[in-house]
């Protein structure tokens, strides 16, 4: 991909741009070396997020010079008393800049990132962002750790939740309309924040899918899988980015040369701040490869990571290491310069308090357009992942039973990550059913964490016996994922198959809902229970947003960003994989099955479990059906300048209005390296009504067709590829060729 980097600078409305500029240069020539380390300093306010470190007076700090940002601050008048230390009462009185993980929502929260994912719609995702940030920014809050643009195909690894899957272009997409979203066109408006791209980069690749293990990375998984998500946030002018806690060549990202200079700066052109994650600066030590913090800090800082998240090596070591002549201080006060910067291009210089509006917050949390906002993203991020006899949408007036401590959790609707989402401003599933459904009754069946007492499934099963259909809430609690929460196991916890199961047995017809933060390995659930709705953590509006998609109000039309797996031992498991020299595909088996016959032996497979995936990328159902009536490609050679038009007709074949997620698929037949067997390129969202028929067009350029070839260049090369196009990357419609023309 040609890196089309947009600096930071861009979104400073160009009047002022000098302006910053110039002040950045008079403080850093008046600032002193121990004030420009303490620049680079960042501490912690009130809550951790990660092991403790500090041990820093942050009220102390600020006044004495020692600290440059703060994170996890919660509150709105802790954060407008720092401020006026830092800019009244310390001697630099340089503004702060105050930082808070502001991951799916400020108060009003959405659906989980991996739940907005599965809109397959960015401006859903940018809206989100937007409330987030008009709220934030009336908060106290000028920096969020967001978005997350880490690509995993380990559903085991809890941090799949806050990104947008396994595919790099959705990711990219997702990630862009985030940044959009949070940073708007002008970071000194005051419904924008400044975005973080995080976390740089192949963290998503931890082996086992344990939470900060080993990352073993070639240079081209890296480069075409966790890399592209990362210059699309560039592209949308992302102004800071986070070192991941993974290792790159053995190296931890933070103090690794190659990713933060030469990839992420030189070649990608990056301007912005590079800020640690926390304590992994310290983290070093730990790894090995530095003796101690002193050691860590000049790794780091030569490397080319700006500011210090909580381990204090900067603030301890770097003084020392200029005056000894180890480190130089231009190195510092390259660093500071970019920290600098970035305050400067929020305006703080301008006007430090412009974060803390008690006004304008009370105006925005939680108003009602952000609420509104919230139910529809939430009701487009649920998929409908089976319905067996169309038993969704719910017949009006039938007798309801409702099941599933999770159909009453406020908590754990909030999902990880949640910021300063109050579990009191939710609408839970059970309180939305009862005033919807006239004959509704409700039986808890388990506990949240999924354990079931005999009184429990006793009194579930009776509730559900005398019922025309069930509701059965089922899933993760949600500190199950998220960072530090890794799961080996990704079936149900606890006791709900063994609850599902008596309660199919009744013979009552059982609709799921599912709330995770993850593909689960729900094979038995997806044989025996005739319909399955994936809501995810889907925020405040979790009760309405679904009881619309139960109800039949809203047609779902979500889509998996990620594998769902029949068994863990699959994993990694996911849809744009290469070929093997022995693709099983070929022997013609089926490989939704194990294998029946010794004799296919010799190719790339399972004996016990199907190559094939439970639910593949891509996948969700409707309450209508969609046909690909037309798929054409208007060349059949292109040229190396030429654009590629693909025209798709797609037919609302069944009698709902309804929304078809149009996929586009490009496979490279014969590449200096394996290609994949087909990868995303394109898709859109079309709404059509009953018998409706559209044609989406799409243009293919050369970049679409490029990968890191064998000569370590980007590029396309000439030859044979195959457009697909489907309903999911398992249910390709069509597939037409063309040739690229060298
Ligand atoms: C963490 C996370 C990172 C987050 C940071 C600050 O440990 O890895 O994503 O932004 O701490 O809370």
């Amino acid at each position: 991909m040609e890196a089309q980097t947009r600096s930071l600078l861009d979104q400073v409305p160009p009047e002022r741009r000098a302006e910053v500029e110039t002040r950045v240069e008079t403080l850093l020539s008046e600032l002193t070396l121990e004030q420009k380390v303490g620049q680079l300093n960042q501490l912690n306010a009130d809550f951790a997020t990660g092991t403790a470190v500090d041990d820093m007076d942050v009220e102390r700090g600020i006044l004495d010079g020692d600290i440059g940002s703060v994170l996890n601050v919660a509150d709105l008048e802790e954060a407008r008393r720092f401020q006026k230390l830092a800019v009244e009462e310390s001697d630099h009185g340089v503004p702060l800049a105050l930082a808070l993980d502001v991951i799916h929502g400020h108060r009003t929260i959405f659906p989980i990132p991996l739940g907005e994912a599965a809109s397959w719609n960015p401006e859903m995702a940018e809206r989100s962002a937007h409330v987030a940030a008009t709220e934030a920014a009336a908060s106290g809050v000028q920096w969020t750790f967001a978005p997350s643009a880490d690509v995993s195909r380990d559903p085991r690894w809890g941090r799949v939740m806050e990104a947008a899957g396994e595919d790099p272009y959705l990711a990219g997409e997702f990630s862009k309309a985030r940044i959009r979203g949070f940073q708007g066109d002008d970071l000194t408006a005051d419904d924008t924040i400044l975005a973080c791209a995080k976390h740089f980069v192949g963290y998503g690749a931890v082996e086992a899918g344990r939470e900060y293990n080993t990352v073993d990375l070639s240079e081209t998984a890296l480069r075409e899988i966790h890399l592209p998500p990362f210059e699309a946030c560039l592209e949308a002018g992302v102004g800071s980015v986070m070192n991941g806690f993974n290792l790159y060549e053995r190296i931890p990202a933070s103090s690794n040369e190659t990713l933060v200079t030469d990839l992420l700066r030189g070649e990608l052109g990056f301007e912005g701040l590079v800020v640690s994650d926390w304590d992994s600066f310290g983290e070093l030590v730990e790894h090995g490869v530095a003796g101690d913090l002193r050691d860590a800090a000049r790794a780091c800082i030569e490397a080319g990571s700006d500011v210090d998240m909580v381990s204090g090596s900067y603030a301890t070591e770097l003084v020392g290491l200029v005056e000894d002549g180890v480190v130089e201080e231009s190195l510092v006060d390259r660093a500071v310069r970019r920290l600098l910067t970035v305050k400067g291009a929020m305006g703080l210089f301008e006007d430090p308090y412009r974060y803390f509006d008690e006004e304008r917050r009370s105006r925005r949390i939680l108003a009602d357009d952000h609420r509104e906002a919230a139910r529809e993203v939430a009701r487009e991020s649920q998929v409908l992942l089976k319905n067996d006899d169309d038993l969704l949408p719910l017949d009006d007036g039938g007798d309801v039973a409702l099941v599933g401590g999770l159909a009453d959790s406020a908590t754990d609707m909030l999902g990880a990550w949640h910021a300063v989402g109050d579990p009191a401003d939710v609408t839970t599933l059970r309180t939305t059913l009862t005033d919807r459904v006239e004959n509704l009754t409700y039986a808890e069946g388990c506990d949240r964490d999924g354990s079931v007492s005999d009184e429990q499934l006793e009194a579930a099963v009776r509730a559900v016996t005398s019922a025309d259909v069930a509701v059965v809430a089922v899933g993760e609690r949600y500190g199950q994922s998220g960072e530090a929460a890794s799961r080996a196991h990704l079936d149900l916890p606890g006791d709900q198959r063994a609850l599902l199961e008596a309660l199919v047995e009744t013979g009552t017809p059982v609709a799921a809902v599912l709330f995770n933060g993850r593909p689960l390995a729900i094979d038995w659930e997806a044989e025996h229970v005739p319909a399955i709705l994936e809501a995810w953590f889907p925020g405040v509006e979790a009760g309405p947003a679904i009881a619309d998609v139960l109800l039949g109000e809203h047609n779902p039309s979500g889509r998996l960003p990620m594998t769902f797996p029949v068994t863990e031992g699959q994993i990694p498991v996911y849809y744009n994989r290469l070929r093997t020299g022995r693709p099983a595909e070929d022997a013609g088996a089926d490989l939704t099955k194990p294998p029946e016959n010794p004799s296919e032996k010799y190719t790339s497979r399972y004996l016990d479990v199907p190559n094939e995936p439970l639910y593949a990328f891509g996948h969700g159902e409707s309450y209508t059906t969609f046909a690909y009536t037309d798929v054409t490609l208007d060349a059949a050679t292109i040229t190396a300048e030429e654009r590629l038009a693909v025209d798709v007709t797609v037919e609302n074949a069944g009698d709902r209005t309804g929304t078809e997620v149009v996929q586009v698929y490009v496979r490279d037949v014969v590449g200096s390296r394996a290609r994949p067997v087909r990868e995303l390129v394109r898709f859109e969202n079309v709404d059509l009504d009953a018998g409706e028929s559209a044609t989406v067009s799409f243009e293919l350029t050369t970049a679409d067709l490029g990968f890191w070839t064998a000569d370590e260049e980007y590029a396309a090369e000439p030859g044979e590829f195959e457009v697909q196009v489907g309903h999911a990357a398992d249910d390709i419609t069509a597939v037409e060729t063309f040739e690229l023309v060298g």
